[in-house]
């Protein structure tokens, strides 16, 4: 039968595209008219939501599917100021600003800072796809760019927009189901320059950490910029249990840079869980050219203590997965696939601290 039970059921169904939940799980339904056939639905939004369109046609579909339905009409309305408010709690957002350690701690399960002594190792191509991986798994996955000023995640994980602010917050960006990104990339062109001193950098990278809506995060990766700057210092002050994971090719010059970076994460007190070999080959018709040298990865990995947790080859794939937004992880061949399953697997089974 046709009433207003039915039609809220069919509206539980459907998410707000920014809040990521239901509209009457967030009670944003003001009401629900039923004569005879027709059917008027006023939903409250935030103000200023650019997804009026989209939420109407999604409600039209989807009740129109109701039996005995003849027309659905959508009337929009604002939040009141105290509507606001408890959207906001049940958000778990607005009350505190948030940078003591224990509300950071609330963030993520697991902080994962991915390094490199240099640049141009593949820092940022891994750290998207053991995202994709990760997200793949079923984990909820945050990608924090944290390189300010040579960004690449937004074009290599394929996503774009500007986020919004809400109340004091910035949502991330989705991708799919399981993926929070934040990128300065979405708040400037890739042709600007970005030109802060240290103080702004640091506030920046605590922002994107503090002041961002991360919702229910299991992993919160960090592509950080190359070397051992202070990106890194400000990451190791804000999150104590950050673990960190260092990329490198085989190259000597590549691993004794990365071996500083392990130095300054001993001091800095962060934790590094494992190497991973990037560029490790290239695999010439079966063959295996090392191009950039042999087990320079797993010589730091020994170095280190810790696991060399994935060799990664040289794959024209690999870029242009990166190139086009598209990470072989998530929507490469089989193989590559399985690949970073195996590498996320085995960063999955580490303990967190
Ligand atoms: N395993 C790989 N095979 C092929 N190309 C790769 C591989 N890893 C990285 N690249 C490419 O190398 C370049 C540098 O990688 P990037 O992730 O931007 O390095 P970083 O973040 O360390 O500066 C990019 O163009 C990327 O697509
Ligand atoms: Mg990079």
């Amino acid at each position: 039968m046709l009433d207003k039970e039915s039609v809220m059921k069919v509206l539980s169904g459907i998410k707000d595209p920014e809040l990521k939940r239901s509209f009457t799980e967030l009670d944003m339904v003001r009401s629900v008219d039923i004569t005879g056939g027709e059917v008027k639905i006023g939903i409250n939004l935030t103000g200023g939501c650019p997804f009026k369109e989209k939420i109407a046609d999604d409600v039209v579909a989807k009740v129109s599917k109701l039996e005995g339905v003849s027309s659905v009409k959508v009337e929009f309305g604002e939040m009141t100021k105290e509507q606001l408010v408890q959207l906001k709690e049940k958000l778990g957002v607005g009350q505190k600003k948030g940078d003591d350690p224990a509300s950071i701690a609330k963030i993520a399960r697991r902080f994962i800072a991915v390094s490199s002594g240099k640049g141009g190792v593949g820092k940022s191509t891994i750290t998207a796809n053991l995202a994709a991986a990760l997200a793949r798994l079923g984990f909820q996955v945050g990608v924090l760019d944290a390189d300010v000023y040579g960004f690449s995640i937004p074009r290599m994980m394929g996503v774009d927009g500007v986020p919004k602010a809400f109340d004091d917050k910035i949502v991330p960006l989705r991708k799919g189901d399981n993926l929070q990104i934040i990128s300065m990339g979405f708040f400037i062109s890739e042709d600007e320059p970005v030109i802060w001193r240290g103080p702004l950098l640091h506030k920046a990278i605590s922002q994107f950490i503090t002041d961002v809506m991360w919702e229910n995060l299991d992993f919160l990766l960090m592509d950080l910029p190359p070397g051992t700057g202070d990106v890194t210092i400000t990451i190791a002050q804000a999150i104590p249990s950050a673990e960190l994971l260092v990329v490198t090719t085989p190259q000597a010059t590549a691993t004794n840079v990365a071996s500083r970076v392990a130095k300054m994460a001993d001091k800095t007190k962060l934790k590094v869980i494992g190497v991973i070999e990037n560029m490790a080959y290239y695999d010439n018709q079966g063959q295996k050219d090392y191009i950039f040298g042999k087990d320079g990865g797993k010589k730091l990995a020994e170095k280190l203590g810790v696991a060399l947790v994935g060799e990664i080859p040289l794959i024209t794939s690999i870029r242009e997965g990166a190139d086009s937004g598209k990470p072989v992880a998530s929507e490469g061949s089989e193989k590559e696939i399985s690949m970073f399953e195996g590498i996320a697997q085995a960063i999955v089974a580490m303990k967190p601290r």
